[in-house]
């Protein structure tokens, strides 16, 4: 209770505090299809709630645009097969795709801009497909722009539909550092269309499984089987075998953001990070030339090797781990991880503190104490990392054969 003094002849009184509690609930779909921009497909125009017409600016990721180059055409003849509830108020706006829109303001001050011309209110739509990188930055656009405008993402990577798209996240790279820059801003409505995953890269197709990893590592067992028997499946590009994957992994990060009671991860513990600390500092140290998916898989299995050599996962678990990425196609080591920093240690080791920096509070960081299940530490013993990331190099450098040595040597002992 505070309380003021007399004055003005105004009554001495006590001013009782406030705490006021501001409850909101969000609600968003996240639909799976084939043919998102076929006029028959109603789904896009069920989404948009219009009392009237609602206006629908688009943003179109380059490097999908070049891969589908009728799709410019799809969004006008479906704009206009949806008239009646649907306005298109400018051509798409193509922009770069990949990290480099991330590593520059332009490309999001032109969103904005367009947001602007085009008179895109609170009440219109920003539709943006795209690469995880271009549904950041869009996202981030339309999060600060009128304080926030409706956005739909129509995610067109492995990693963007099985993870960042139904996830409250956007922001941009500033000062060398991932996501510097940006907000926390649920979508309006999160769309997956299988069919753009087929013009993927073989680099893309894969890099977003390791999200897939991550989600069933932390929180289904049975998940993880699963991915092991079908690892050759998606390694060679069976769509039904990817759809189920995107599925499953979209359902267990939506879960873990509807149900872990910090949706904008107010407090230190950040399960899905798994991984990441280290992930982050490799994409910045590679210049990322690594994919975001690729770093995840490299900083996986770091943590899961420390998990294994301080005696918290099994081996039998561990050798799981790695034969996944291995039979999947994904890194587990790089060469960046060797990269000299201040003192001559490893610079991702540096990693840690920025990681601890970026969530703010205290450092804490997902171990694995069996396949589906983590557990929390608050700090990592730089040596054993070092030895984690040794036993991954020769892993990778030997194609595993040291480790089996050592391994059924162990066993004879
Ligand atoms: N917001 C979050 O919660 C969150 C979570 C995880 C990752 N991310 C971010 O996502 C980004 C990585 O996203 P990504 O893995 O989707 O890669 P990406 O967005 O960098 O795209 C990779 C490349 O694929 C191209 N591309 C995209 N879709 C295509 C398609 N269908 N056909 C052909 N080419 C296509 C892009 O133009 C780009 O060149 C990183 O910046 C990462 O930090 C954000
Ligand atoms: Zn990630």
């Amino acid at each position: 209770m505070g309380s003021l003094g007399e004055s003005d002849g105004v009554e001495t009184k006590a001013l009782a505090d406030i705490d006021q509690v501001v409850e909101v609930t969000f609600r968003y779909p996240v639909r799976f299809t084939h043919g998102l921009l076929r006029p028959e497909n109603t789904i896009l125009r069920d989404v948009v709630e219009a009392d009237g017409r609602a206006r629908l600016l688009f943003v179109i990721d380059e490097g999908v645009a070049e891969a589908h180059p009728a799709m410019v055409d799809d969004v006008t003849a479906y704009m206009e097969a949806h008239a009646d509830v649907l306005e298109l108020p400018a051509p798409p706006l193509v922009v770069p795709g990949g990290e480099a829109i991330k590593n520059q303001s332009g490309p999001v001050d032109e969103i904005r801009a367009a947001i602007d011309v085009h008179g895109v209110d609170r009440h219109s739509y920003v539709v943006v497909i795209g690469g995880g990188a271009v549904l950041d930055a869009a996202g981030y656009a339309a999060a600060t722009a009128h304080r926030g405008v409706r956005l739909i993402r129509v995610p067109t990577t492995v990693l963007s539909q099985d993870d960042s798209a139904v996830g409250v996240k956007n922001g941009i790279n500033a000062f060398g550092k991932k996501n510097f820059v940006g907000s926390f801003a649920p979508p309006h409505a999160v769309l997956n269309d299988f069919d753009l995953l087929l013009s993927l890269s073989d680099r893309d197709w894969r890099s977003g499984i390791s999200e897939a990893v991550k989600v069933a590592l932390l929180k289904d067992a049975a998940f993880f089987t699963w991915l092991e028997r079908h690892a050759v499946d998606l390694r060679e590009r069976s769509l039904p075998a990817m759809a189920w994957l995107v599925h499953r992994s979209a359902e267990l990060h939506l879960t873990h953001i509807a149900t872990s009671g910090d949706p904008f991860e107010l407090g230190s513990s950040r399960p899905l990070d798994f991984g990441h600390w280290a992930a982050h500092k490799l994409e910045q140290l590679s210049h990322h030339e690594l994919r975001h998916g690729e770093a995840v898989a490299i900083g996986i299995a770091l943590d899961s090797t420390y998990s294994y050599l301080t005696g918290s996962l099994a081996h039998a678990d561990w050798l799981r781990i790695v034969e996944l990425f291995e039979k999947v196609g994904l890194p587990i080591w790089t060469q960046d991880m060797a990269t000299p920093g201040t003192g001559g240690r490893p610079a991702v080791l540096a990693g840690l503190e920025e990681f601890r920096e970026h969530l703010g509070g205290r450092l804490t960081v997902m171990l694995l104490e069996r396949i589906g299940r983590g557990f929390e530490v608050h700090e990592l013993d730089q040596a054993v990392l070092l030895e984690a990331s040794d036993l991954l190099r020769r892993r990778t450098e030997d194609g595993g054969e040291q480790e089996r040595w050592e391994s059924t040597t162990a066993l004879a002992r």
